[in-house]
């Protein structure tokens, strides 16, 4: 007994110093930007950082581009407009702002088109892959002919496709839209942009068809192969070079808060993807700690800062509102960088780890509390009094839900972090309820608002049909509700048979199949509502919406100009 203890704790050694070097390393970055950012004067900007996504005059005047012609006018009542007085010897630096505007879009207008369409498609693929895996639960002799169609394949499947072609795919479509707009300067190669894409969409497809036929990695979150791997590797290299560039090439001086997150992002997935996926490197403890280390960061430190920098945008930007307090903002994102990077070993709580590492990351996971909330009073200041904005503005609707369950889900989190909550719900559904509240309530309601917002911008069009939108958000929303409540209560009851000595095991899983029958149909009805937007998407693309009758560019200095 005493040699095996020694034994875990040996084999602890690596894996630790690995773990800890890397969080050290990514939370001692943070500190040398602030450290960069606080003598550089970027904190000091106090009211005037939040108004640098509007033009001089700007604040006040709501921007919604997935709205009709009524809506746009019920959101300018709703947002309790108040614009500053338009000066009219401003007129040519606003005509020179708009029109750089137009020219960013132009000029990202491939690259980005190119992501969103690609992880639209694997949003189909991955939900549909979702939704069988989800029947096999209830009916497990189905589909078990062939091993390509098993619970073992599919699984993985789903999670890498919603993952890394959905989420990510859309993330960099997001970040390679918003730079040109907030560096105020064109994208600069945007064709390695595209190489990118096509080698990240290989790497995808060579990693789906590798898990069908049962080629994998054995790690969840890690399953892909090398071949697959490489291709993403490369793919997210070569999809960041614009980034960069038009970074070095930038028109202004003050960085907005949503470029801090995307940078980051940018900064730490590959840092976090590569080491994760060195091969022989980790063995035994090592390797889940390692796993989870990755698989929780991968979502702190990738999909949350994407979700926020487009929250942090678009929100403000519809109802023409900067926001509440940038310095919040700022503190909130220094504090993520300090907190998430050491949380993830949450996910082994009762492993053969040490207890003070197993300490160390609900610590953490607690202190997640300090951005969160810091978020959460941001957003909420940012939207007082505006709320019923919400009927009237498609991306709103989608962002503020989005922003809502981020709060939430990491408030869950929080709590679940807690041995004695841990005890309880660890290896149940609940686990799986919280985590689709995470990347489909928060980040994924986030990447839909973005979606209806860049369109047409992109395509110079407005959205054919918008009764669509509103079935999109209900369906959705609706769906997800009944997904959430069923596999929570599910979650819990399974957790306390488990836990109950003089029940069989089996009685843990009969307690919760009406659950998973829940959780199919809040399924089901999310894989239409994908369905729906898929085909709105795709007839957007072909141009079928009416096209403005006054440009966006004209609109916008009309409303400046007395
Ligand atoms: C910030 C505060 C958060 C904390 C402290 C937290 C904590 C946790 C804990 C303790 C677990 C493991 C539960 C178990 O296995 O027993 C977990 C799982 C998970 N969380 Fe969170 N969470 C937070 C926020 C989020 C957010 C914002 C997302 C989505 C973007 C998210 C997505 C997930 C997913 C996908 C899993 C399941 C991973 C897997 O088993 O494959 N969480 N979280
Ligand atoms: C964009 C949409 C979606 C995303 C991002 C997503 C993400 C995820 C993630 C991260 C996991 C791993 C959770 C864990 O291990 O705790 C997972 C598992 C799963 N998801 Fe989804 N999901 C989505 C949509 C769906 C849909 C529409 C269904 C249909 C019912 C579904 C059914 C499942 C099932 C059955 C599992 C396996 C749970 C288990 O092994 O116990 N998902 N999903």
């Amino acid at each position: 007994m005493r040699q095996s203890t020694l034994q875990v704790q040996a084999d602890m050694n690596s894996a630790v110093a690995i773990f800890y070097a890397v969080s050290f390393f990514a939370t001692t970055l943070a500190l040398i930007a602030l450290i960069w950012a606080i003598t550089r004067g970027q904190l000091e900007h106090g009211s005037l950082g939040a108004r640098v996504i509007f033009r001089r005059g700007e604040v006040g005047h709501t921007e919604e581009p997935a709205a009709t012609e009524e809506e746009r006018a019920k959101l300018v009542i709703a947002s309790g407009r108040t614009p500053e007085a338009p000066d009219p010897a401003d007129e040519a630096e606003t005509r020179a702002e708009i029109e750089a505007r137009r020219i960013a879009d132009t000029s990202s207008r491939g690259p980005v088109l190119f992501h969103l369409t690609s992880s639209i498609i694997w949003l189909l693929v991955g939900s549909l892959a979702g939704l069988i895996v989800s029947l096999k639960f209830t009916m497990p002799d189905w589909l078990t002919d062939s091993a390509l169609l098993t619970f073992g394949r599919l699984r993985p499947l789903h999670l890498n496709t919603v993952i890394y072609g959905w989420l990510s795919m859309n993330g960099i479509a997001v970040a390679l839209w918003l730079f040109p707009r907030l560096l105020k300067t064109p994208l600069r190669g945007g064709r390695y942009a595209i190489a990118g894409g096509v080698l990240w969409n290989l790497g995808m497809i060579i990693g789906s068809v590798s898990l069908l036929v049962g080629w994998t990695d054995g790690l969840e979150w890690l399953e892909f192969p090398w071949p697959a791997d490489t291709l993403i590797v490369i793919g997210g290299a070569l999809a960041g070079v614009p980034l960069l560039v038009t970074l070095a090439a930038r028109k202004v001086e003050h960085l907005y808060v949503s470029v801090w997150y995307l940078l980051a992002a940018f900064l730490w997935f590959p840092i976090i993807y590569l080491i994760a996926n060195i091969p022989h490197t980790f063995t035994g403890v090592d390797n889940a700690v390692m796993n989870w280390w990755y698989a929780h960061n991968v979502l702190g430190l990738w999909l949350t800062p994407i979700g926020l920098a487009s929250a942090y945008y678009f929100i403000p930007k519809v109802i023409g509102r900067p926001v509440y307090s940038y310095q919040l903002s700022l503190i909130g994102f220094w504090s993520l960088a300090m907190f998430y990077s050491q949380a993830g070993i949450h996910h082994l709580i009762g492993g053969p780890i040490p207890t003070w590492l197993v300490t160390t990351s609900v610590v953490m996971s607690v202190g997640m509390v300090f951005p969160v909330i810091a978020v959460a009073v941001n957003h909420h200041y940012t939207m007082k009094g505006r709320f019923s904005a919400l009927k009237s503005s498609p991306t709103l609707r989608f962002m503020v839900s989005g922003a809502m369950m981020y709060t939430l889900v990491s408030l869950q989190g929080c709590t679940e972090s807690l041995r004695s909550v841990s005890h309880i719900v660890h290896f149940t559904h609940y686990t799986v309820a919280h985590a689709h509240f995470g990347v489909y309530g928060f980040a994924s309601f986030i990447a839909f608002g973005s979606v209806y917002f860049l369109l047409p911008r992109l395509i110079e069009r407005e959205w054919p049909y918008p009764n669509l939108i509103k079935w999109h958000f209900w369906l959705a929303i609706g769906g997800f509700a009944v997904y959430f409540v069923t596999l929570s209560i599910g979650g819990v009851l399974q957790g306390l048979a488990m836990l109950d000595a003089t029940r069989p095991f089996i009685e843990s899983v009969r307690v919760t199949i009406p659950f998973l029958w829940g959780r199919t149909l809040g399924g089901a009805t999310m894989v239409v509502a994908h369905f729906v937007f898929a085909f709105h998407v795709f007839m957007m693309i072909r141009r079928r919406g009416p096209a403005r009758e006054v440009s966006p560019w004209a609109q916008a200095i009309t409303s400046v100009t007395p």
